[in-house]
């Protein structure tokens, strides 16, 4: 548990842009904050380098991404509250923060977040790339059907623009009336895995054979493995998960 919630902090600053930034720190620090408290969580934080003008980018930042400034030019993110005082635009503040912080100094507002988001700095936490939070519910978004496959719609779930693509997730669902040609193919990719939540699909692995994966069956494709989709039901539906989002598929002679 301790370890999920510490990514919340840790993960900022490189290959992060600003704006993100400043809008992740924001929200931890309560949905608002003054700039000093601003300066000093992403000092305490950031993995970016931070040049001499580092601040003043915060503040330009703000101001670019905020329609209460004269430098308004960009999305409209943050809202001006008081002076050197600045929230999330559309988001609530926290008021058992605003209340904490009542009579506290920075570092102590600063401080109590921390611990509160249990913080703590990991040598290595510097391999873990910037990812956006994400949520794609059912009744909200659609498939479509420009995937892979003719015979099968997707529906993306964030995941590909969250991570800038180093994953991709998604639902298959069959197309009805349209059939997999069964053509053998492989694909150049990191990790691939499927789980089945509606009807059946029957694949065909080289060396292992045909196997039908029906609700509640998971695979794990090993990368470049030959393999082919013979048949579905028409309501078969599942969840494939990638690394990379976007990999290249190769036609492949069927294994002999
Ligand atoms: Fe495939």
């Amino acid at each position: 548990m301790e370890e999920t919630r510490q990514y919340s902090v840790v993960r900022v600053g490189v290959g992060m842009q600003w704006r993100d930034e400043i809008l992740h720190a924001l929200r931890v620090l309560g949905g608002a904050a003054r700039y000093d408290e601003l300066y000093l969580f992403i000092e305490r934080t950031t993995e970016r380098e931070l040049s001499r003008e580092w601040k003043a980018t915060v503040r330009r930042t703000i101001e670019d991404h905020s329609s209460d400034s004269m430098n308004y030019r960009a999305a409209d993110l943050f809202v001006h509250l008081d002076r050197g005082f600045w929230g999330i635009r559309g988001e609530p503040i926290s008021p058992e923060f605003l209340e904490a912080r009542e009579g506290a100094g920075t570092d102590e507002i600063v401080d109590m977040v921390l611990v509160r988001e249990h913080w703590r700095r990991m040598p290595n936490r510097a391999r873990f790339d910037p990812q956006a939070f994400t949520i794609s519910h059912a009744d909200s978004s659609s498939f479509i059907d420009e995937g892979l496959r003719a015979f099968f719609e997707y529906r993306q779930l964030g995941v590909a623009d969250a991570t800038s693509g180093k994953f991709g997730a998604h639902v298959i669902r069959a197309v009805p009336g349209e059939e997999s040609p069964g053509e053998w193919h492989s694909h150049t990719l990191d990790f691939q895995m499927v789980y089945v939540t509606k009807g059946w699909v029957v694949f065909e692995y080289e060396e292992h054979g045909e196997h039908v994966l029906r609700i509640g069956s998971c695979v794990l494709q090993p990368p470049g493995i030959r393999h082919r989709e013979v048949r579905h039901s028409e309501d078969m539906e599942l969840i494939e998960i990638t690394s990379p989002a976007e990999f290249p598929t190769h036609s492949r002679d069927a294994p002999v």
